[in-house]
């Protein structure tokens, strides 16, 4: 992998911050795009721009045929049986907004004898995440169970970031209706062991959402190997752009699951007195969708697949397990996520300095990193900190801008203790 040839794709990285290099390290937030994604998104614009499923002529034609091969083209990269297992979402949240008011309304209208809910003694709505999930995977479910007095279960995890499966096997005799677990945390980067997770929901016949923001940039996926019901992602953490992200659901899933957004496109026929609804994935996708960035997602895709992704793996496998061992010697310094299996990012904290105060300073010093609670207050609480600071790693990353993001950190230590 040749990292400087790869560099030169992402114009942004090449610039100086307050007279500095640029290091970005705040991956986990957004990853930078390369020219063939910003191009792909400009040459849709510049010229095969149209609204697509409805136009009879040429441009019309080729959006959708543009836009249904980007379709087939995230299936295929994680490997879902069929293009309509796929619904483009603007990211992530979007995506589990869906599933959440999609659930909560297929309880309320359901009157088939397989509705499984509420299956536990209590004849209660509940639903089941992780103490690490992101705001994303756990204000949707706790809004949609408090509507209908139910309960938030919630796995607790380790010292470590580990998350305790026995609990996890116990809450699951709860019977929630469904489980919603991060792949990857985006405060600990703990990888979890999801497919062990989906087996033991199975066998309760609870379907399982994966939060897999975290994860897709990093690792392959394959979501018939991991049996999830459901795999939600953003492209913008994947060098794509913003605005664009997706929802694998298993086609017998999505096609149980009544619409979340009503308009034009997801109908099939419309009258004022009864409305019937359009096939998969279409059910799903109301209104014009971001059809430029979807095929910006689809360029991203094809140049992650351009890369062997094994040496991907190591090459960031590399930079996390230097900038540990770097950052170790700092005095004082306190790891939030030690799991043996991690991924893609190092969360900290040292002793006596705020993260806000030691994450301004190194900005000076041309290095971007995330401080703050991430999105994930819960984990904050768990821990007993107000922040922390992140570095998170992508591709374009160099064992170079690790030496730098270190020394920065110990300079700035020194100046604030
Ligand atoms: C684990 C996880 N889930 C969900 C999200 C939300 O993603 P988005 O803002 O792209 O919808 C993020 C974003 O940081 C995340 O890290």
């Amino acid at each position: 992998m040749n990292i400087n040839e790869i560099r030169t794709q992402f114009p942004v990285l090449d610039q100086q911050v307050y007279g500095k290099p640029l290091v970005y390290l705040d991956n986990a937030a957004t990853t930078q795009k390369p020219i063939c994604v910003i191009e792909r998104e400009r040459n849709y614009y510049l010229h095969e721009n149209c609204n697509i499923h409805r136009g009879v002529h040429y441009l019309s034609q080729k959006a959708t045929e543009a836009y249904e091969h980007a379709r087939q083209t995230v299936a295929d990269f994680i490997h879902a049986k069929e293009a309509r297992e796929i619904v483009f979402t603007r990211g992530t949240t979007e995506s589990l907004n869906l599933l959440a008011t999609a659930f909560e309304h297929f309880t309320s209208i359901s009157t088939s004898p397989d509705c499984f809910v509420p299956h536990n003694d209590e004849k209660r709505l509940k639903i089941l995440i992780t103490s690490m999930e992101h705001h994303s995977n756990l204000v949707p479910w706790q809004q949609m169970v408090q509507r209908h007095d139910g309960q938030l279960l919630v796995v607790p995890m380790d010292e470590k970031g580990v998350l305790d499966l026995n609990r996890y096997e116990e809450l699951l005799k709860e019977r929630p209706m469904v489980v919603s677990i991060a792949h990857i945390s985006n405060v600990l980067g703990t990888i979890n062991p999801v497919k062990q997770m989906v087996k033991m929901a199975h066998e309760y016949d609870i379907p399982v959402v994966i939060d897999g923001a975290q994860s897709i940039a990093h690792h392959p996926i394959d979501v018939q190997d991991l049996d999830c019901d459901f795999f939600v992602f953003s492209g913008h953490k994947m060098y794509a752009p913003m605005g664009i992200g997706g929802l694998y659901g298993k086609a017998e899933w999505l096609e149980k699951l009544p619409p979340y957004q009503f308009g034009g496109e997801m109908v099939d026929t419309v009258s004022f007195e009864k409305t019937t609804f359009n096939v998969l994935p279409y059910k799903f996708e109301a209104g014009t969708p971001n059809v430029g960035a979807a095929l910006g997602l689809e360029t991203a895709i094809q140049f992650l697949q351009s890369l062997d992704r094994k040496e991907v793996e190591q090459h960031e496998a590399q930079l996390l397990q230097t900038t540990i061992q770097q950052l170790s010697e700092i005095e004082g310094i306190r790891f939030i996520g030690e799991a043996p299996q991690r991924s893609g990012l190092v969360s900290f904290i040292i002793e006596g300095i705020h993260p806000y105060d030691l994450g301004t300073i190194i900005d000076k010093m041309g290095v971007a990193v995330r401080t703050g609670h991430h999105c994930a207050e819960p984990v904050m609480t768990r821990f007993g900190i107000p922040g922390t600071v992140r570095a998170s790693f992508a591709l374009y990353n160099t064992l170079e801008e690790v030496e730098i993001f270190v020394k920065a950190v110990k300079k700035a230590a020194m100046m604030l203790r």
